[in-house]
């Protein structure tokens, strides 16, 4: 039995539905968006609703505005999304008050409105209830699609779920579907792959996933810190001095839970921080003092395909080297590749997600292979670190009372 009801389980129609999507999504100076991959996964739900009758008026907080500031506004998101869904998206200047109820009585069945960037108001971020029964008056049901923000207790992505009758949107369904099959209950061996620059954003990611998984892969700068904690000199590399007995004390905790840490044994070393500046490949036993790992070497290459190929199920985190310099995306791109041939021959189930993540994959032009690739940050992050997530404990709870309440009737 799912832990959430989705929107299999809800009669929407003609009904107003209030849909949390996160349309946080980066923008130019201009203010033009980038990257809509976001904006076209919530719409999936957004469209879903409207040809299902509902009224739908959809949630999202952009930016992190202190206060009321235009440069956060979500109106310039409104024509995006209904070019994506071919179909008007109307705006309202507020999430709550007048103009939000009048922009919603406006509505009939299958018509949509984008509501004001929800950080506008305080009652959004302290997760206020008279905020909380504000945005409620304007819907009859609350749908969450927003994985993405699921680790913000606030009054949009928490707080609804405990006042209206709470569903998961598609995106955020095919989310924690995903994320189910590549943590909690995943085809062994799982292999996670955990990169980026430092140990430290990272440290409780690493401790609870040695108690997880069968392989861990650590690349990228943190990969140095564990070298030098090791007593490998690793020249100007960045590594954190300081923090080599944790790493120790995570690779300690690794063998007691049997996880077989692979550390690069090879390196890519430069002496400037620059793209097509002058590279060769060092042993570990030959790391030039005066130079800086950047990426993993042809031998490390090797462990990892050999490691991605040893395993049913990966989990993916950060680069494995400095993916944005060429050529020093090249052991991410060759990772990358390798672990979407293996999901293409359904020899691997492959989730991704968190910060740099997407960046580095579309350079493997990796993304459509993968099984699934998250577009949170820091969602997917405290998800791999294993914290109870905010968002998806309320809707949890909302299906819990929806069943005890089935259940008497
Ligand atoms: C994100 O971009 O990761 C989410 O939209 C959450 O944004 P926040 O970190 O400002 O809460
Ligand atoms: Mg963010």
């Amino acid at each position: 039995m799912t832990a959430f009801r989705t929107l299999d389980d809800a009669d929407v129609k003609g009904r107003r539905v209030l849909v949390r999507v996160d349309l946080n999504v980066p923008t130019d100076d201009d203010g033009r968006v980038t990257d809509t991959t976001r904006i076209a996964r919530a719409m999936t739900t957004v469209g879903e609703l409207a040809d299902r009758g509902a009224r739908v008026v959809v949630l999202s907080h952009f930016g992190r505005p202190k206060g009321r500031d235009p440069k956060e506004s979500l109106r310039a998101l409104a024509p995006v999304c209904a070019e994506i869904l071919g179909r008007p998206v109307a705006f309202a200047d507020e999430a709550v008050g007048e103009a939000a109820e009048q922009a919603v009585a406006a509505l009939g069945d299958g018509d949509i409105v984008l509501l004001e960037n929800t950080r506008f108001h305080d009652g959004e971020e302290k997760n206020d209830p008279a905020f909380v029964a504000d945005l409620a008056k304007l819907g009859d049901l609350y749908v969450n699609d927003a994985f993405s923000t699921a680790h913000r207790a606030h009054a949009s992505t928490e707080g609804l779920a405990h006042v209206l009758p709470a569903f998961a949107g598609r995106t955020m369904q095919a989310e924690l579907e995903a994320l189910a099959k590549g943590l909690e209950t995943p085809q062994r061996p799982v292999v996670a792959i955990v990169g980026g620059a430092k140990v430290s954003t990272k440290l409780a990611l690493l401790e609870n996933l040695v108690t997880r998984v069968d392989a861990l892969v650590v690349g990228g700068g943190m990969a140095n810190t564990f070298l030098l904690a090791q007593g490998v000199p690793v020249g100007k590399s960045l590594a954190e001095r300081d923090l080599a007995p944790t790493a120790l004390r995570i690779l300690d905790a690794a063998e007691k839970h049997s996880c077989s840490v692979i550390l690069p044994v090879d390196g890519v070393v430069a002496w400037e921080f620059k793209a097509g500046t002058e590279s060769h490949a060092y042993g570990l036993d030959a790391i030039p003092d005066d130079g800086m790992i950047l990426d993993i070497g042809p031998q490390s290459i090797e462990r990892v395909r050999a490691a991605i190929d040893d395993a049913m199920t990966l989990v993916w985190n950060g680069p494995l080297g400095a993916f944005e310099l060429e050529p020093f995306d090249r052991g991410t791109v060759e990772a990358a590749r390798h672990a979407a041939e293996r999901t293409r021959q359904r020899k691997l189930v492959s989730v991704a997600g968190g910060g740099d993540t997407i960046a580095a994959l579309n350079k493997a032009n990796a993304v459509e292979d993968f099984t699934y690739v998250s577009t949170a940050g820091g969602a997917f992050l405290e998800w791999l670190e294993g914290k109870p997530l905010p968002g998806i404990a309320a809707l949890s709870l909302a299906a819990e009372r929806a069943r005890a309440a089935a259940g008497q009737a």
